[in-house]
């Protein structure tokens, strides 16, 4: 929180939503899926490849508000099992895309402190893709920061399916597949990314109200947030915004939450500050 605050200064145009947040109740896990990119550039009457092209510029400043913020867990939705039902040529040019990224980002990542990681059925991906992808893991693997895990090829009942067969298949090389009992706690400790704690804040850019096969596992409790931003547009803003809207959510998993105390999510006079805050600078929340 302080290293973004030390990078803006109060004429800044997204300083009054930075000192909204609540530094102490920062989401530890923020998700994304990054949706939009089609529809940005049809609306410009340019190809879609053109839409994922601009869609790099937003991955690289959520990563770097998030590192300053100084949460622990970023994951971004960039390819999905089902992507793979798009056009060759627009799978291709999103495997160039992402190994551009990978090789032009390895400096600020390194800056950054930022772990970068994979989750999904990488070992089905382009050669090339995997051993940049590779690479770029083991070369961020001792940063401290910020764990930035991108979803590629990725699905969420496939986790879920692939967790299932990983405990079969270790039961069986240990002899006691016919005792074996499958808990949460047993699934939940063979995904893809195990320490990871499961998103607080789930963003969808576009509007859309879909979870796309999307960390089906670990939203139970996550709040979710659309904004009717495509991602091409999605900036350091918007990011701030949801993480404002999430700090007023009263999180409940299935109990009564704090309103039952008599008490609300935040300190009244904190939400009072950050509506003034906000109406003064003429932003909204959408
Ligand atoms: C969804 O938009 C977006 C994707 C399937 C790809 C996401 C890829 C990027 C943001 C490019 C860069 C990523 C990295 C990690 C470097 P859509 O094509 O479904 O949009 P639409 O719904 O408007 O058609």
């Amino acid at each position: 929180m302080k290293a973004l605050l030390e990078s803006l200064n109060p004429d800044d145009r997204d300083w009054d939503l930075a000192t909204a947040i609540d530094p102490d109740r920062l989401p530890a896990h923020i998700a994304i899926i990054m949706d939009g990119n089609g529809r940005w550039a049809r609306r410009r009457a340019l190809p879609r490849v053109a839409g994922h092209r601009a869609g790099v510029g937003p991955v690289r400043s959520t990563v770097e508000t998030c590192a300053r913020l100084g949460i622990e867990c970023l994951t971004l939705y960039a390819f999905s099992v089902e992507n793979w039902k798009r056009p060759k040529a627009e799978v291709e040019a999103l495997w160039r895309l992402l190994r551009y990224y990978l090789r032009k980002e390895l400096p600020e990542l390194q800056r950054n402190g930022v772990r970068l990681q994979a989750i999904g059925r990488v070992e089905e991906l382009p050669e090339r893709v995997r051993e940049e992808l590779e690479e770029v893991i083991a070369e961020t693997a001792s940063n401290r920061g910020l764990r930035v895990y991108l979803a590629i090829n990725y699905g969420g009942r496939s986790e879920i399916a692939d967790a299932v067969n990983a405990l079969i298949a270790e039961a069986r090389s240990e002899d006691r597949l016919s005792s074996l009992r499958i808990d949460e706690d047993a699934i939940s400790r063979r995904l893809y990314a195990p320490d990871c704690c499961d998103p607080d804040l789930l963003i969808r850019t576009s509007g859309e109200m879909r979870i796309s096969n999307f960390l089906l596992w670990q939203i139970a409790y996550s709040e979710f947030y659309v904004t009717d931003t495509l991602w091409p547009d999605f900036t350091r803003g918007d990011l701030l915004r949801a993480i404002v809207a999430y700090q007023r959510r009263d999180r409940r998993y299935g109990g009564l939450g704090l309103e039952a105390d008599g008490e609300s999510a935040a300190p009244v006079s904190v939400v009072a500050a950050d509506e003034d805050l906000i109406a003064a600078s003429g932003m909204s929340l959408r």
